[in-house]
């Protein structure tokens, strides 16, 4: 499917279908990044309303903008443009959120103040506090960033209910180096998406395992399991979006970790059972997903194996590595219902029978099965949630639009027990 495709497929209707965005925009080279976050949002299914300062025309035009959102750019009060000449006022009413990024630090210091000389502060100000949010990405040099000033509007501007994106850390456009940063299009789109995600998780501590593992033969060789890590971060990130703090172990991968989740990356499956042994006592929730190796070579060889000439292979012995869920599920917290335990089954034949024997083995209440090669490493996937009472069936979709699913149903098994 081609992109243009994809961005007109009513069945992909995107994340943020249906929310209108105003996205101010105020001086700083970080403007160029707004640009590509504009039609991040839109691709999401957003509309954009751009609003501009005049040091952000400094930066970049209202017509990248206009030509990117769809709709005329707003840069001055005196707008014509609107029948009532109040731009502050109508664009503030349509908003679900106001979004400023990237939010210079004097234009904090002028939000914090109610400062009202230009287009985007009024309509700020004029905003209906209770009913439209007001996001803030702030972008600066990190002397700035780090003044007591700019920390001081900061906590205040969050004390009036603003809500702070953060910042990045790393290389700045004046050729420092630290924290001010804007955060990159991608990080502050999955923040946004967040932000409007229904918090049915909050107050909970949800543990994760997910990937494979790498069990070492010598120094250069090892065994694994085929997995991407793809679900089990998704989970992670659903489980974020959902409010719960989230603590992720992770087998070797090469995936980004997912916003505001604890990453723990681990090889094998002892790292990963101390990992999370080390992680269950503060969790309420544990999801594993990991394809945990079955065995692991009995003796890990300090030097790589060589080949001796005698044509014979060499011989390995293999030892059973711990089941982390059915060590976790026995403990006095789970048995109690303090730790809701969810199991995952990678199966190649008879899902319902084999993923129901699973769930019972491992003293679980509720198993997600799914078709193993049908799944290892795509974007998509059909589960299967087994429990006691029988099964259903989560029709193929994106694995987060799944995990999603899934913490909606981790959420109401939570509530409903407590
Ligand atoms: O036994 P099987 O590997 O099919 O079980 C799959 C489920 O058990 C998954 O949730 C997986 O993360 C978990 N598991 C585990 N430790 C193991 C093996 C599997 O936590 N050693």
């Amino acid at each position: 499917m081609t992109q243009q495709a994809i961005e007109q497929d009513p069945v992909n209707v995107g994340d943020l279908a249906g929310k209108h965005i105003v996205l101010g925009l105020s001086g700083g080279i970080a403007c160029y990044k707004a640009a590509e976050l504009c039609r991040a949002l839109i691709k999401q299914g957003a509309t954009v309303q751009v609003v501009m300062t005049e040091a952000a025309e400094q930066f970049i035009t209202a017509v990248t903008l206009q030509a990117l959102s769809g709709r005329p750019v707003y840069t001055s009060q005196w707008d014509s443009r609107e029948a009532n000449n109040m731009a502050h006022i109508n664009l503030s009413r349509e908003a679900d959120a106001i979004l400023i990024a990237p939010c210079s630090a004097d234009f904090m210091a002028k939000l914090l103040h109610g400062r009202a000389d230009d287009l985007l502060s009024l309509m700020c100000l004029a905003r209906p506090i209770a009913a439209v949010p007001l996001l803030i990405a702030p972008a600066m040099n990190r002397e700035m960033w780090a003044h007591p000033a700019t920390q001081r509007n900061m906590a205040q501007l969050s004390g009036d209910g603003a809500t702070i994106l953060g910042v990045g850390s790393g290389f700045q456009a004046c050729g420092e180096t630290g924290d001010g940063r804007m955060l990159e299009p991608p990080e502050l789109l999955e923040d946004i998406i967040a932000f409007f995600t229904p918090k049915v998780l909050a107050g909970q501590q949800v543990l994760v395992t997910a990937g494979p593992t790498y069990e070492a033969i010598d120094p250069v060789r090892g065994i694994t399991n085929l997995s991407s890590g793809k679900m089990g971060f998704a989970v992670a990130r659903a489980a974020r979006e959902a409010g719960a703090e989230v603590t992720l172990v992770a087998g070797p991968v090469s995936l980004s970790t997912p916003r505001g989740v604890t990453r723990i990356d681990v090889k094998s499956a002892q790292n990963m059972l101390e990992a999370v042994m080390q992680q269950a006592p503060a969790a309420t929730v544990f999801i594993a997903t990991a394809a945990v190796a079955d065995w692991r070579p009995a003796s890990s060889a300090e030097r790589k194996i060589k080949k001796d000439g005698s044509g014979q292979a060499p011989q390995l012995a293999f030892t059973e590595n711990p089941d982390i869920l059915a060590t976790v599920a026995q403990s006095p917290r789970a048995r109690s219902g303090e730790l809701f335990c969810v199991g995952f089954a990678a199966e190649s034949h008879d899902l319902a029978d084999n993923a129901q024997a699973k769930r019972r083995r491992k003293g679980v209440p509720l198993l997600v099965g799914n078709i193993g090669p049908a799944t290892f490493g795509r974007d998509d996937n059909a589960l299967l949630l087994v429990d006691a009472q029988g099964s259903r069936e989560l029709a193929r979709a994106s694995k987060l639009s799944l995990a999603r699913q899934l913490v909606a149903e981790i959420a109401s098994r939570i509530q409903r027990a407590g």
